[in-house]
């Protein structure tokens, strides 16, 4: 944690005990330049308080560089509330309750929403104090709802441009893509994969989740410890992170990486790593930004669903640009994206900034 702290360049980092539910939360407010700190609340069990902190300083540095290459008025930020283990559904609603309230109390420096662990519906109870700041709350509260879906057809928009930008076609007609985690955003993009004739093959360490998003067919199932070692075209992590690591990455049989997770490279070095087997990655924080394209979209910036998804689609193309530059300047995909975010930070970027 110590090293993180010291390297990170936020701006405001909160801890909060929850005193009736022994939660801790986290929340790191990363950069405030384009706009208030945006980020979900993440919520699970962490193995010590080092590991959610740390946690909190990476996902909102990644958030500063996602809103910023979604064109969003939004800066950086996230939330971490590291919950005690079986905690009650009753305990649950309170921690949520009291986290609206540390909402509020930032006047507007941080929106949150849901991330890993929180549901929409959860915004609502975050929204009792918490509103105005609370995004994707469900439709019936006059929120952007669930964003799963949206962020699963940005993942599938980078996938078809990181396809056509290696393979010369965006078509995954024929494709294997192993998708890993079948949740809120690994769900629908089953759907979608096989929808465009996509051969997909599915892992998650929950059996329940799988069959959920099954309906009644068969699709091939993978041991969460085979994954690594599957051979694909695509390889879409839409589970944890730290999911490109050291171990991992020697074992990887695939020619993309493109998915849903946050923080997918455990270190730096796992960018280097990925470079050099000649794996082509699509960062997490571009392949995953249809969820905040589509929130903020709808949401702050008044667009209609049919603009929302024109623009998460559009995702594709920054994708494209972002892979070609690293090819052109033999830099990482990494790299690549964070210059891009940089340039919409800069002060000649803001200068000629429309408001
Ligand atoms: N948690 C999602 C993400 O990481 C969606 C989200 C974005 C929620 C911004 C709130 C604010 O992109």
């Amino acid at each position: 944690m110590d090293a993180h702290l010291r390297t990170w360049e936020g701006e405001e980092l909160i801890v909060r005990r929850d005193e009736p539910t022994g939660a801790m939360i986290v929340l790191a407010i990363h950069d405030t330049t384009l706009g208030p700190g945006a980020g979900g609340a993440r919520m699970k069990s962490y193995p010590d308080f080092d590991a959610a902190v740390t946690d909190a300083l990476r996902l909102s540095a990644g958030m500063t560089v996602k809103n910023a290459i979604a064109g969003m008025p939004l800066g950086g930020a996230k939330t971490v509330i590291a919950i005690p283990d079986g905690l009650g559904a009753e305990d649950r609603a309170g921690l949520l309750r009291r986290f609206g309230r540390l909402v509020r109390q930032l006047g507007g420096r941080y929106y949150t929403g849901p991330d890993v662990g929180t549901t929409s519906d959860d915004m609502v109870l975050v929204a009792e104090a918490g509103r105005p700041y609370v995004f994707a709350l469900p439709e019936t509260h006059g929120g952007a709802g669930n964003s799963g879906p949206a962020t699963a057809l940005g993942v599938f928009s980078a996938m078809q441009a990181a396809h056509a930008h290696v393979f010369g076609t965006p078509s995954l007609a024929g494709v294997r893509v192993l998708v890993q985690g079948a949740g809120n955003v690994g769900g629908p993009l089953i759907e979608r994969l096989l929808a465009a004739g996509a051969e997909v093959l599915v892992s998650d360490v929950d059996p329940a989740a799988i069959s959920r998003w099954h309906l009644g067919r068969d699709l091939p199932l993978v041991r969460p410890e085979e994954v690594p070692g599957t051979p694909c075209t695509i390889y879409a992590p839409c589970a944890l992170g730290g999911v490109l690591n050291e171990s991992t990455i020697p074992r990887l049989r695939c020619a993309i990486v493109a998915g849903g997770a946050n923080n997918q490279l455990a270190t730096p070095a796992d960018m280097d790593r990925l470079q050099a087997r000649g794996i082509t990655y699509v960062p997490d924080v571009l392949a995953n930004a249809g969820g905040v394209t589509w929130i903020a979209g709808v949401e702050v910036l008044g667009w209609s669903v049919e603009e929302a998804e024109r623009r998460v689609r559009g995702l594709a193309e920054q994708v494209t640009d972002v892979l070609r530059t690293a090819e052109r300047e033999g830099i990482s995909t990494d790299a690549a994206v964070r210059r891009l975010a940089r340039a919409k930070l800069s002060p000649a970027a803001l200068a000629g900034a429309p408001g």
